[in-house]
């Protein structure tokens, strides 16, 4: 019997600590052995002229997640129009291998119902995968007893939404949240803008007919997220509970983690490439077309985004999510029947983003010079891995973690189209943009599911991640030995 079921030769291994020219050797699903030449394998995967990278961790994705308006009894449910399986061909053809999505709670009823159901959703899938539990309602019966039931279970971060009805919660519960994530040694996971400022805003711009899509930004400028961003920040510090605050889209609010962190606050931030390459100026195309860049926060200006890197490159903000949410133009529960007759603040949320957010960061990031290919590994594998508690699991390549990699190829230039994002939603934002880097195979614990685009995987492989708490996201720039690896500024 041979040494390694598979071995990965002669990329140059992306280690988020520089690179090195070596071969992978794996076994059973993991990496046994990196070395110049191993030679024993039962089959072999050529990377050279590659860069061998971990297998993405999306740690904010909105897949199959059943969502109910108002109140228990109400009948209406909606499913997101993706779903595991169809995420998991997106995922791989993107080259991620994880993900951790969300867990949704109706209100007024428990989260074990909700959290069997989706349970059964996720094993059709091929990717591996954890959840984040949104509480809607958190009830002393959730807080007290199914919060540590789900933890024991290896679910650690609770999501809040601080806007959107019905799903916000006042200060109140989301204090009571943060008492109960501290005492089950969970991770807050934040959807920080000011729901009264919106409804406000929504109401006035509605009520003087200003209902297109791209009055969605106006509803919510970069102060309705600074200011929750802020009050997120200042509850989290009175409970003494580290959070990580979702999708930053503006300087503003990134300026409010900053100084958080100065201070020693266990505050994360997160944000995703629409607000890197999309502007609010998308929602103004002709028609209804708008509502295809439609999410919260909105997408803000080219200014802001020089910005968003800024905060990127001084490490404030230290994962690159997609928040992958898919729904179509088309159909019946599309963006565009919803908000045409409706207004904009009928347009479902969320824009899908699974495939495109490794090409898109390794393009307009690594390829462009704003940030170096270590910054570019911690920011979409090793840091969402460790802040969620799946390293050393997931998210690097070291001798022990699972066989999760992307062979990438850095100078192969594609044009985006839907076709290529391989999800189920009839769109992508991000159509007709060039990127330089492209993923030429995914191998999913050892197993080769992307080849040249071609996605081949069983349904139901894959694997629930169970978590352990969350670990500090290793700093951006320093190497272990201590010296300032960022490149000159300027
Ligand atoms: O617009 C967005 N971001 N939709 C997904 C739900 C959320 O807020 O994360
Ligand atoms: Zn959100
Ligand atoms: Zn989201």
């Amino acid at each position: 019997m041979a040494e390694y079921d598979l071995v990965v030769r002669g990329g140059e291994v992306a280690t988020g600590f520089g690179t090195a020219r070596c071969d992978i050797g794996i076994r059973r699903g993991r990496i046994v052995a990196l070395a110049e030449r191993l030679t024993d394998a039962a089959a072999a995967l050529d990377a050279g002229g590659l860069l061998v990278l971990p297998g993405g961790v999306d740690s904010h994705c909105h897949i199959e997640e059943p969502a109910r308006g108002g109140t228990a009894g109400e009948p209406a449910v909606t499913v997101s129009e993706e779903s595991f399986l169809t995420a998991s061909t997106s995922a791989f053809a993107g080259g991620t291998t994880s993900v951790v999505c969300f867990v949704p709670q109706w209100k007024g009823e428990g989260i074990l119902p909700r959290l069997a159901d989706y349970e059964r959703r996720a094993a059709r899938g091929m990717l591996d995968y954890s959840f984040h539990q949104i509480i809607t309602d958190p009830t002393e019966a959730v807080l007290e007893r199914e919060v540590p039931e789900i933890v024991a279970r290896g679910i650690r971060s609770l999501k809040v939404f601080l806007t959107y009805e019905p799903l916000h919660l006042s200060d109140e519960d989301y204090i009571k949240v943060l008492v109960t994530a501290r005492r089950n040694g969970c991770l807050v996971t934040v959807h920080c803008e000011n729901y009264a400022a919106i409804k406000w805003r929504t109401g006035a711009l509605l009520a003087a007919g200003l209902t297109a899509p791209k009055y969605h930004a106006w509803s919510r400028p970069p102060v309705v997220e600074r200011e929750a961003t802020h009050r997120a920040i200042a509850l989290a510090e009175l409970v003494d509970q580290p959070i990580q605050v979702f999708h930053v889209s503006c300087a503003e609010a990134a300026e409010e983690i900053a100084r958080a962190q100065a201070r020693g606050l266990k505050v994360w931030g997160e944000t995703c490439p629409q607000y890197l390459t999309l502007t609010a100026g998308d929602m103004d195309r002709p028609g209804f077309a708008g509502a295809a860049f439609m999410c919260s926060p909105s997408p803000r200006s080219p200014e802001e985004q020089g910005r968003v890197w800024e905060m990127i490159r001084r490490g404030t903000l230290d994962v690159v999510s997609s928040d992958h949410c898919g729904f179509s133009m088309g159909g019946d529960r599309g963006k565009a029947v919803n908000g045409r007759d409706a207004g904009f603040d009928a347009i479902p949320n969320g824009i899908p983003g699974l495939a495109a957010r490794l090409p898109i960061l390794f393009s307009e990031g690594v390829s462009k010079g704003r940030i170096t290919l270590d910054d570019f590994v911690r920011l979409t594998a090793t840091n969402p891995a460790r802040l969620m508690g799946l390293a050393p699991r997931k998210g690097m390549i070291a001798v022990g973690a699972d066989a999760d990699l992307v062979l990438w190829d850095p100078r192969k230039k594609v044009t985006i189209t839907n076709a290529l994002m391989q999800h189920a939603i009839d769109y992508t934002p991000y159509e007709g943009l060039e990127v330089t880097g492209w993923p030429v195979a995914t191998v999913r614990r050892g197993e080769v599911v992307m080849r040249d685009g071609v996605v081949q995987a069983e349904p139901g492989t894959g694997r629930f991640l169970p978590r352990g708490p969350y670990a500090m996201v290793q700093p951006r720039g320093v190497l272990e030995n201590g010296f300032d690896a960022a490149p000159p500024r300027g």
